[in-house]
């Protein structure tokens, strides 16, 4: 069965002062895929993750997207973006107005399956590291958006509330949200089970299925990305 294009990625490159920091990335993003574009520190990344989601530009190359929703895009970024001085309700609150989502049952559901409900009166200033990743994540998903982009979403999490949020995820995933993100943790990429697409130092030198990732082509690759298939998968 052929799956909806969602988005199309045609010789993409970027450059930045005279250097190219992605070069001639293809790939296609269907409906309903979960991605995790992976490499090692400065491979390029956040850089495609922004070009994907349409922040940034291509200094080269085409970005064909198929949306059918008004607001189709959540980016979940890698700085903490809340108000600290708003409590957790009223930040839901607020990107609930600002994103005109009318779904009260969604946004409850959400509450209740990221356990956000102990903290719906603190304040943002007053939570943990964990705590504002779990709040980060809710609105960059409270308008149910088509396709999803997660850039390091669960740095310092604990067990429990990566537990949360993967499950979250996965049901996301599984009612037909196509997930893109990034992360460095092999835990999440266990429990999520994507296609791994794997950048390094700019440059798309395979795309494989998670549990395809022993015969991965990085032959080709940077120490740094050798060293990062060179750990104990089985944990
Ligand atoms: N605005 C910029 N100007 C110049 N170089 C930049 C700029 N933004 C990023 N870079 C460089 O581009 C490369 C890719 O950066 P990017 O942030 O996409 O990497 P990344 O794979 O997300 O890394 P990390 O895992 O550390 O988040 C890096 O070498 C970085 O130094
Ligand atoms: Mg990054």
């Amino acid at each position: 069965m052929r799956r909806d294009i969602v988005i199309t990625l045609e010789g993409i490159s970027y450059k930045k002062k005279r250097q190219y920091l992605l070069n001639q990335i293809d790939g296609r993003i269907n409906k309903g895929d979960c991605i995790t574009l992976f490499g090692p520190n400065g491979a390029g990344k956040s850089t495609l993750m922004k070009i994907m989601a349409g922040l940034n530009k291509p200094s080269r190359g085409k970005r064909s997207v198929q949306f059918h929703k008004k607001n189709p895009i959540g980016y979940v970024p890698q700085q903490i973006a809340l108000f600290d001085g708003l409590t957790v309700k009223d930040q839901i609150k607020y990107y609930q107005k600002l994103t005109k989502q009318t779904s009260t049952d969604f946004v409850e559901v959400m509450i209740k399956e990221l356990g956000l409900k102990d903290i719906l009166n603190k304040r943002i200033n007053q939570l943990s590291g964990g705590m504002k990743r779990k709040v980060n994540l809710a609105v960059g998903v409270i308008h149910q958006p088509e396709i999803l982009f997660l850039d390091e979403a669960f740095v310092g999490v604990d067990l429990a509330t990566k537990y949360d949020m993967l499950k979250w995820l996965n049901h996301l995933n599984a009612q037909g949200t196509t997930i893109v993100f990034i992360t460095h943790d092999w835990y999440v990429i266990n429990q999520l089970k994507p296609s791994m697409w794997i950048l390094d130092q700019g440059e798309m030198l395979d795309q494989v299925n998670w549990n395809a990732v022993p015969y991965a082509n990085i032959k080709s690759g940077s120490n740094a990305l050798k060293k990062m298939f060179d750990v104990d998968l089985s944990r």
